[in-house]
Order: C-alpha cells, then sequence, then structure tokens
C-alpha cells in the first residue's frame, strides 16, 4: 500500500524591519555622486537603518510574535533562528528571541549560520521535521541587520529587517516541492571575521560568484526533476540589492534560452523586489521578503501558480526550489500592516545615520545602555555584566 506523501511548506509569513530609513539621496550627496547610481544603478531607493535599541533579536522576535499572535504556540517544538549577525558567539538569537516570544520550554532552539543562505537551510530542515511528524509546527526566524564600512562601495548595500515563518503540513501559503539545487564553493567573496562589526566584500568578484552559483544550482535543480523554467511562473531571488536579481534572472533565461525579452523577464520578478528596493540588504531574510513582497504586491492572483528560488549565501552556499502558492494565500497576508510599517519609518539624515554607525564600535567589548529611540514591541536595552538585556513592551496572552 502507497501513502501519499504529506504535503508541507510555509503557513505564514510576517516581516519587522528597524525603526529608521536613510534615503540613499542622503548617502549620494555625501559622496558628492548622481543618487541614479543608487536608485537606477543599483536599484535602491532607501534602507532601513536600526536605532540603537534594536539588534536582530528585538526584530526577529516582533516578525514572530505577528504569527504567534495568529496561530497560537501550541505544536512549536523548534525555532530555527537563521542570521548572520550574531550578537553572541555561544548561545543562539532564537534562545533570547524564545525567552521574549514566551514560548514553552519543550523547544529546540538553534542559530544557523551560512550568510544569507541560513534561513533557507532552515525551511528545508523545517521541512524534513514536519514530513516526520505533521503535528509539528515549526518556526523559522532570519533577521539580520547589513552593515559595510562607512565611506566604502558597499555602504549603499546595507539595509535590515527580519522575517518569520511556519513551516506546516497543508500550508495555507505555500507549498514547497521537493526537487532543489545545491551548489557550495568555498571562496571568498564575502565574510565577516570576528573581529569586525562590518563585513569584507569583495564587491565585483561577489556578483560574479552569485551568478556562477545560479548556473551550479539551476543545473542540479533540473537534473533532479526541478521544474523547467517556463513552467515557473514567477523568481524570486536573493537581492542584496535589487539590481542583482535583475542580473540574476537575465543570466539564468539565457542558460536557458528563453525567448522572454527584457519586460517579459522583469514582469516575472518585477513584485518581488518592492520592498527589498526600500528596506535594503537584509542577509538572510531578504529572499523570503522578496517572496512577501510578490505575494503582497501582485494584482494577478497567484494562486495555484509556480515560484522559483534562488537562495545565495556568500563563502558561498546556494539552493534553487519551488513552491506552489496556495488558494486562498490572500487570506495569510497582512498587506495593509505592511505597508504602513514601511511607510512609518522614522526618516534620518546622514550625520544622524554615521552616528548610529559609529555608536555600534564604540559599544563593542563593555557594558552600556541604550537610549529608548523605537516603538517597537522590544527593545534592546544594553549589555550589563556581559549579558545583553531586553525589554517587553507589549502585554501578551
Ligand atoms: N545612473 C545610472 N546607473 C549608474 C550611474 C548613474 N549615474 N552610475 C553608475 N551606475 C550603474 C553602473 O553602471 C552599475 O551598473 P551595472 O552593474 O549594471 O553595470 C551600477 O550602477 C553600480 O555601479 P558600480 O559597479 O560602479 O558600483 P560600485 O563599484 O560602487 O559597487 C557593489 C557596487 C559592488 C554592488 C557594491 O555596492 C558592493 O560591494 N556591495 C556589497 C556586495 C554585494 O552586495 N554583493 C552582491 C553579491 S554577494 C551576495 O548576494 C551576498 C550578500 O548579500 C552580500
Amino acid at each position: 500500500m502507497t501513502t501519499s506523501p504529506i504535503r508541507v511548506g510555509i503557513h505564514d509569513l510576517a516581516f519587522a524591519t528597524a525603526h529608521n530609513v536613510l534615503d540613499l539621496r542622503e548617502l549620494a550627496d555625501h559622496f558628492e555622486i548622481d543618487v541614479d547610481k543608487f536608485y537606477i544603478g543599483i536599484g535602491q531607493t532607501r534602507m532601513s537603518v536600526a536605532a540603537e535599541d534594536e539588534d536582530i533579536v528585538t526584530m526577529g522576535a516582533a516578525a514572530a510574535q505577528q504569527i504567534l499572535d495568529r496561530h497560537g504556540s501550541a505544536g512549536i517544538r523548534t525555532v530555527l533562528f537563521a542570521t548572520e549577525s550574531g550578537v553572541d558567539q555561544s548561545k543562539s538569537a532564537g534562545v533570547f528571541a524564545h525567552g521574549l516570544l514566551r514560548l514553552s520550554a519543550h523547544c529546540r532552539v538553534v542559530e544557523l549560520k551560512q550568510a544569507c543562505y541560513s534561513a533557507t537551510a532552515g525551511l528545508q530542515f523545517a521541512l524534513g521535521l514536519v514530513a516526520r511528524d505533521a503535528s509539528e509546527r515549526v518556526l523559522v526566524i532570519a533577521s539580520d541587520i547589513a552593515r559595510y564600512a562607512l565611506d566604502s562601495s558597499g555602504e549603499a548595500t546595507q539595509g535590515a529587517a527580519a522575517v518569520a515563518f511556519l513551516v506546516t503540513a497543508d500550508p495555507q501559503l505555500l507549498e514547497i516541492e521537493a526537487p532543489t539545487g545545491l551548489f557550495t564553493d568555498d571562496i571568498h567573496d564575502f565574510w565577516r571575521p570576528n573581529y569586525r562589526s562590518t563585513a569584507v566584500v569583495e564587491g565585483k568578484y561577489s556578483l560574479a560568484a552569485y551568478l556562477q552559483s545560479l548556473a551550479g544550482a539551476w543545473d542540479e535543480y533540473r537534473t533532479r526533476g526541478g521544474a523547467a523554467f517556463d513552467e515557473i511562473h514567477r523568481f524570486c531571488y536573493h537581492q542584496p540589492f535589487t539590481k542583482m536579481a535583475v542580473k540574476a534572472h537575465k543570466r539564468l533565461a539565457a542558460i536557458v534560452e528563453s525567448p522572454l525579452d527584457a519586460d517579459q523577464r522583469r514582469a516575472q520578478i518585477e513584485d518581488s523586489m518592492i520592498y527589498n528596493r526600500e528596506v535594503g540588504n537584509s542577509y538572510t531574510a531578504s529572499i523570503y521578503l522578496g517572496l512577501l513582497s510578490l505575494l503582497e504586491n501582485s494584482e494577478e492572483d497567484l494562486s495555484g501558480k509556480r515560484i522559483g528560488f534562488f537562495s545565495y549565501g556568500s563563502g558561498s552556499v546556494s539552493e534553487f526550489f519551488a513552491g506552489v502558492v496556495q488558494p486562498g494565500y490572500r487570506q495569510q497576508l497582512r498587506v495593509e500592516r505592511d505597508r504602513q510599517v514601511l511607510a512609518d519609518r522614522s526618516p534620518i539624515d546622514y550625520e544622524t545615520y554615521r552616528a548610529l554607525h559609529e555608536h555600534i564600535e564604540a559599544v563593542r567589548g563593555g557594558d552600556f545602555e541604550t537610549q529608548a529611540q523605537t516603538a517597537a514591541p522590544f527593545r534592546f536595552l544594553g549589555v550589563r555584566d556581559d549579558i545583553r538585556r531586553y525589554e517587553v513592551r507589549q502585554s501578551q496572552g
């Protein structure tokens, strides 16, 4: 007797971002260059900038709280926290978030790291757990603050955001299909040594490495029974900056010798880039913020449509996979809330941005208290006796 496989995937997806926003015009004025290099050349208009009293834990918990408010926490026995801007060398950021979210003690919680890729590792691990026991619900949190050195060319590609998603059987948002294509290569295109608070990057090389990795992952995806290019309706790429997705999709179309012109290719990715263009790079969260952007901004009903994903983490590990949007998915979205969150960020000028950037360096390695700047549900209070301290602002049931 054969049993039909359990359908597994993403049941709900929520996001949070930082309190502040910097228009890239501020940065262009500082560098005395044409702002279109940023607005058009790299496809970014603004970027979220973390306040003193927020970090990957507060953003991650704020994203996850929305999921718990809607679905409760029963059945969540695993929390996977993906980040490349971890706050402790030993303790998982997920354990801090688990405490703020008041989840059950009967829970396994770990942090996953491999540059911008690890949220996809979290998704795949979660799918495996749910496939083994359909009563399990796995909470995946991806949260990052992208930081490059001041006055470096990477500066325009910073940003900050978190996503949280619930992986379940019979998902209402996106069923994830089984075939995946993987590609790992031990390279140095982007990395962050333990002693640094900002990334080291070989900018141009990182673009080439991303595209080479895409070719490798796509090749294996097809070999392992993945859908053909023309069976995929929309594409969602890791977006260090949105122009990277445009470059990637052009490369993939060339690999498969697609007859689509630039406008037709653009239509396949445009909606996935709307939020990222406003938020900047959110590393591990970026591709799933792209998915949220696609689902919330597509006027077309995407029910039953296949979306292709390319997840890339420098260093490097990448994966190509696909999922099918579920009927009724729109009921799971928080469109008004999400647009409002982006609109409500506090605009800052270049001097304020620079002071916040320098603050991180100034407080490294000692106790300090943060100033109250955010209105977020969770606050980072600072470090006392080498312990990070947090505050829950909202009342939770
Ligand atoms: N109007 C319109 N376009 C303009 C312009 C203007 N006035 N001036 C320049 N441009 C265009 C350029 O032609 C160029 O476009 P193309 O790439 O299509 O040719 C684009 O603007 C960028 O210009 P430059 O290449 O001169 O920019 P740069 O050298 O200052 O750096 C960067 C760009 C390499 C992306 C840099 O910001 C960087 O290093 N960022 C961090 C690394 C990164 O994001 N890598 C991505 C792949 S790795 C990854 O994905 C993992 C991750 O998250 C980091």
